[in-house]
């Protein structure tokens, strides 16, 4: 079976009113928040989405999906803002306002990424955490997936097990990685000597680009 990868990189209620909220960030936090509002659907609640230290759900969101523990500590580098994007627009709205402020980009699926590549770094960085991007939906008719890049593998298999017998994804055999950075990175299988890399199955993807613009293969054609 191929998959079709949804990678568009695709709340927190405030223990603070918003009122509050001004007041406890500075003038850089408040353009960034304005920045996010800006770019982001009328729709949206900006406290269910970004996340700035001070708010107290901030560090459960940070800690949620590590999974090496030396890396749950005061010493590892905190983002400046974590969100948690509920649709592709968010992903387009982080990724435009953290180069307006120049902040760098970690991009979280919540595997188990025991290095802790996807929420550290040594410069100022916004967290952009996947964990509500986990949708797979399976076309039986045309053998393909779409998985947002917040799924583990598990949950990819999981959704294909439930719908056929028939099918399968040659990806990796744990199924507590995630499906950004495993496909992303290649992603070797039991299935690969006949089937190749996960990465070689993909006949799509939505992507974000550094201008903050979607494009899937449709548009790169
Ligand atoms: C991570 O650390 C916090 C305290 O800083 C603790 O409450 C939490 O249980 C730890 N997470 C795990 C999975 O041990
Ligand atoms: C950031 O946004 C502000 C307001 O829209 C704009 O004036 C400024 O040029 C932007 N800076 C960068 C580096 O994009």
């Amino acid at each position: 079976m191929e998959l079709h990868v949804l990678f568009a990189l695709f709340s927190l209620l405030f223990s603070v009113s918003s009122a509050n909220l001004a007041s406890l960030l500075n003038s850089n936090g408040l353009a960034f928040f304005n920045c996010f509002a800006n770019h982001s659907p009328a729709s949206t609640t900006i406290s269910s989405v970004v996340y700035a230290p001070f708010i107290s759900s901030y560090d459960s969101i940070f800690q949620n999906t590590i999974q090496n523990l030396r890396f749950n500590s005061s010493m590892t580098q905190k983002p400046q803002y974590i969100i948690v994007p509920q649709r592709p627009a968010h992903v387009q709205a982080a990724i435009i306002c953290s180069k307006n402020h120049s902040l760098q980009v970690r991009i979280r699926s919540g595997g188990h990424d025991y290095e802790g590549l996807s929420y550290k770094s040594k410069t100022p960085f916004v967290l952009i955490d996947l964990v509500k991007l986990r949708k797979v939906k399976v076309s039986l008719r045309k053998a393909t997936a779409w998985v947002q890049a917040g799924a583990t593998l598990g949950e990819l298999y999981y959704q294909i097990a439930k719908e056929t017998s028939t099918l399968g994804f040659p990806a990796g055999t744990c199924p507590t990685i995630g499906v950004g950075g495993h496909i992303s990175g290649g992603g070797q299988g039991s299935l690969m000597r006949k089937y190749g890399l996960a990465a070689d199955n993909v006949v799509d993807a939505i992507l974000v680009k550094a201008d903050g613009q979607i494009v899937n293969r449709a548009t790169m054609d």
